[in-house]
Formats: structure tokens, C-alpha cells, sequence
């Protein structure tokens, strides 16, 4: 009986201890992607002077694209600007952190990438369209990681 009970205790404690791990993440990938957001706008006015055309995902992306989006965004400022000092390296750093990553990732099955459009395949805005399509995906992130 007393085992029982011992072992009820042990799994209604585990269940809470990873219920916390769950939440301290999700306000993890929150704050990770509000300092996104930061660094986003600290470069607004520079990458908006840009007249370079982009590669860029759409406005309203599918939850299982949504990191597939999100890489397009990484690998078109890769190429396109110099992420290799100042803001620019700052906000390219936080946009490959694992914790924005998993903040990006709404898939619940793992396995259906392959729908997802390729990033090259996306038709070329320019830097301001790119700009605000890259923020508003981080703002949809952070208000679905608010909600739940
Ligand atoms: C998903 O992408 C990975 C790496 O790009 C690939 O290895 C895998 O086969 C893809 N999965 C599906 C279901 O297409
Ligand atoms: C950039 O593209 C958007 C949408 O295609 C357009 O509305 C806007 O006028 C363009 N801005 C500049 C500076 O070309």
C-alpha cells in the first residue's frame, strides 16, 4: 500500500516538475524573441535603406513552415547583408539561437516539412517588405508563446 502511494506521489510530481520545465522555456523563447524584436528594430533604418530585392516568405505562413520561414529570413540576411559585426551580427546571433528556434517551431508533427515552400522559390520583396514580414512573424510568435 505505502508503495503504492510512493509511487502515485513520484509521477504526480514528475508530471509538475515537467509542466515547470515547459513553462520556463516558453518564457525563455518569449524573451528571446522580445530581445529579437529589439535588435530587429535597431537595425530597422539601416536595413530599410537597402535596395537590394529578397527572397521572402509570406505574410500568413502555416504552423509547420513557420521555422522553415524563419531560416529563409536568417539565410537571406546571410547573404544580402554584413551580419559579421555591430547590431547586424547581434540580431543575426539571437535569430539562430536555439531558444528563437523553438520559439518558431508550432509544428506538432514532426514530419511534414516537405510541404513547406523553398526559401529561393518565395518571390523577391524589397528590404522593407522583408523587414516588416520578418518582424510581424516574430510578433505572432510572441503573442502565441503570451496566449497559451
Ligand atoms: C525533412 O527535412 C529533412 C532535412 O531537410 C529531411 O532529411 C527529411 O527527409 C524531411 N522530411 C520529410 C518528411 O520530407
Ligand atoms: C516595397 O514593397 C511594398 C510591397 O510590395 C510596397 O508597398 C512598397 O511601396 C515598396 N517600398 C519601396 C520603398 O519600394
Amino acid at each position: 500500500m505505502k508503495l503504492v502511494v510512493f509511487c502515485l506521489f513520484a509521477v504526480y510530481c514528475c508530471s509538475l516538475a515537467s509542466t515547470a520545465t515547459r513553462e520556463t522555456d516558453r518564457t525563455l523563447q518569449r524573451k528571446k524573441l522580445q530581445e529579437v524584436l529589439k535588435q530587429l528594430n535597431a537595425v530597422k533604418v539601416s536595413l530599410q535603406q537597402s535596395e537590394k530585392l529578397l527572397y521572402t516568405p509570406p505574410r500568413n505562413i502555416e504552423d509547420c513552415c513557420c521555422l522553415s520561414a524563419l531560416k529563409c529570413f536568417q539565410a537571406n540576411l546571410e547573404v544580402s547583408f554584413n551580419v559579421k559585426e555591430g547590431r547586424q551580427r547581434q540580431l543575426f546571433r539571437s535569430l539562430k539561437h536555439p531558444l528563437t528556434e523553438r520559439g518558431l517551431n508550432f509544428c506538432s508533427s514532426p514530419n511534414v516539412n516537405s510541404t513547406c515552400q523553398e526559401c529561393v522559390s518565395h518571390p523577391r520583396q524589397n528590404a522593407t517588405e522583408f523587414y516588416n514580414r520578418l518582424e510581424s512573424l516574430i510578433q505572432m510568435a510572441i503573442s502565441r508563446l503570451t496566449m497559451i
